[in-house]
């Protein structure tokens, strides 16, 4: 099967590619997974490895996926073909199933983020609440933790899981278009809310506290490989690689473009503002000396929100504030996934741009509606209390930690060996300000490899020696949910083998319009 070729669009300017790319990057991952992995793994024992991450793994990654998506001026699976043809475009296809995977679970947390932005306007704030759903009653639990629990084991999230979908669709409907447009007003936007937010945070009685904390290393923790594995795994999410997402955003480049300047300015914007939203989420923890826990979404949805309402003053502003940026930040993130997808389904079966989005939106409905059922299958809130979120948990570990790491692995190998790093860094240095050197050859043929690998290798042993994530959870579940016991297998083989099926199935169906 072939097609004719079809009107992709181009970013009009360069600073509405670098807004919008960098409005990709700038999400969920930055304002709180970044401080909860950097609590997680000690505050300051965090930066180090993330730093080398930056430096060795992201920056070099967002150098390549650029490269490849402007040299070929195509979306993920296509661009990989044309580089190592079919083998290379199922590892395309494999990366786009995984973040279909994350780009659902990824809205159902944003549906989540619109039901306390609604709450913050005046429930949230109030001195107690029950959580009938649990049997929980007031003063038990802080409000936000109670507000949220009770919001997951209702409809509503159903509700607004197809309003954030409704926005991404509006927002991208046009493509490169209406994307650029969105960011240019939005980027920005998160950048004021940003600094309100810091503002606030450091200058609350010790709230510069919380500065030491991320700033003081401990280089104890740096010799455990789950520290590396999340720093890692942290780059690839924060930076979007892996998802096929930059590839496609770069495939509407000019042929001109800088994109070594590109991808610096890209990774410095984000890992900035990553590092201030911790400097804002630390200063305000500090001041109410607020532990956190080591989960990405408490810190979100309850750690946060405990703080705000500790404030002497404007919580209900300072709430509204916290939750909006969430929602724009991450909204400027999800379009960039679907775009990614919607991009490799229309350049491989030449669709029309709306039928390929009602495709897409129509799948992605579904998949975020699974990860927002209210069924509460553990009553007393040892884990995760409902199936949606209990679902959402398990796959999340899988597509996060192994998923983006084992896509960057396969395209380095296919780009740095099948293509040869030496000729997309020729490509690269043609039109970028600055010169890349043979260093990047050596890290994406050599070192990247090898790190991606042992950390796959390493985290996959010690994941089958002390149990499967999510085993553990068995001895929680009410009577009559017990078939939840298989819910950590049936995730794990549902995306495993889902990715791989379909990826062989979208590989085997026809050619590219450029080989007839
Ligand atoms: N890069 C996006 C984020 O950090 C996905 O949320």
């Amino acid at each position: 099967m072939s097609q004719a070729p079809i009107d992709r669009g181009r970013w009009k300017t360069r600073i509405g590619f670098i807004l919008a790319a960098s409005g990709s990057a700038i999400g969920l991952g930055n304002i709180v997974f970044f401080s909860a992995n950097a609590y997680k793994f000690g505050g300051g024992a965090f930066y180090l490895p993330y730093l080398l991450a930056l430096f060795a793994i992201g920056i070099p990654v967002m150098m390549l996926e650029f490269g490849l998506g402007s040299k070929t001026g195509r979306a993920f699976p296509e661009a990989l073909h044309i580089v190592a043809g079919k083998k290379g475009e199922f590892v395309g296809w494999w990366g786009i199933l995984n973040a279909g995977f994350l780009t659902m679970y990824y809205i159902t947390i944003l549906s989540w983020v619109l039901g306390m932005l609604i709450g913050s306007f005046g429930a949230l704030w109030q001195p107690t609440m029950a959580v009938p759903a649990f049997d929980i009653p007031e003063g038990v639990l802080p409000t936000a933790t109670a507000y949220f629990f009770q919001m997951l084991t209702t409809a509503k999230p159903l509700i607004f899981v197809v309003i954030v979908w409704a926005l991404n669709v509006l927002i991208i409907r046009r493509g490169v278009q209406s994307i650029e447009a969105v960011t240019k007003v939005f980027v920005p936007l998160m950048w004021i809310f940003m600094a309100i937010l810091i503002v606030r945070g450091v200058t609350l009685p010790n709230g510069t506290q919380g500065v030491y904390l991320l700033f003081t290393p401990n280089f104890d923790v740096m010799k455990d490989p789950a520290v590396w594995q999340g720093a890692f795994s942290q780059i690839f999410f924060t930076l979007s690689l892996g998802f096929g997402t930059m590839v496609a955003y770069a495939s509407y480049l000019p042929k001109n473009s800088d994109l070594a300047g590109n991808s610096f300015v890209t990774s410095f914007l984000n890992c900035g503002f990553e590092y201030l939203a911790g400097l804002a989420v630390f200063s305000v923890l500090f001041a109410f000396a607020i532990v956190p826990q080591a989960s990405t979404l408490s810190m979100m949805f309850f750690i946060v929100p405990q703080g705000i309402a500790q404030m002497p003053a404007g919580v209900q502003l300072f709430g509204i504030v916290f939750f909006l940026l969430l929602l724009i930040a991450g909204l400027t993130s999800s379009v960039s996934l679907i775009e990614g997808i919607v991009s490799a389904l229309r350049d491989k079966f030449g669709w029309a741009r709306g039928k390929t989005i009602a495709v897409a939106a129509g799948i992605g409905v579904i998949g975020s509606c699974m990860f927002a059922l209210p069924q509460v299958v553990d009553p007393g809130l040892e884990n995760n209390g409902t199936i949606g979120l209990t679902l959402l948990d398990l796959i999340d570990h899988w597509v996060f930690s192994y998923g983006l790491l084992a896509i960057g692995l396969a395209q380095c190998i296919l780009v740095g060996w099948v293509l040869g790093a030496s000729k997309i860094r020729a490509y690269i240095n043609e039109n970028s300000s600055t010169r890349i050197g043979p260093w990047f050859d050596v890290l994406i043929k050599f070192v990247i490899p090898a790190a991606l690998a042992f950390i796959l290798g390493y985290s996959l042993y010690n994941e089958f020696q002390n149990g499967l994530y999510g085993m553990a959870y068995n001895e929680n579940y009410r009577e009559g949910a017990e078939f939840m016991r298989a819910a950590p297998v049936a995730v794990l083989m549902v995306w495993f083998l889902t990715s791989t099926f379909v990826a062989l199935l979208l590989t085997k169906r026809g050619n590219y319009a450029q080989e007839s």
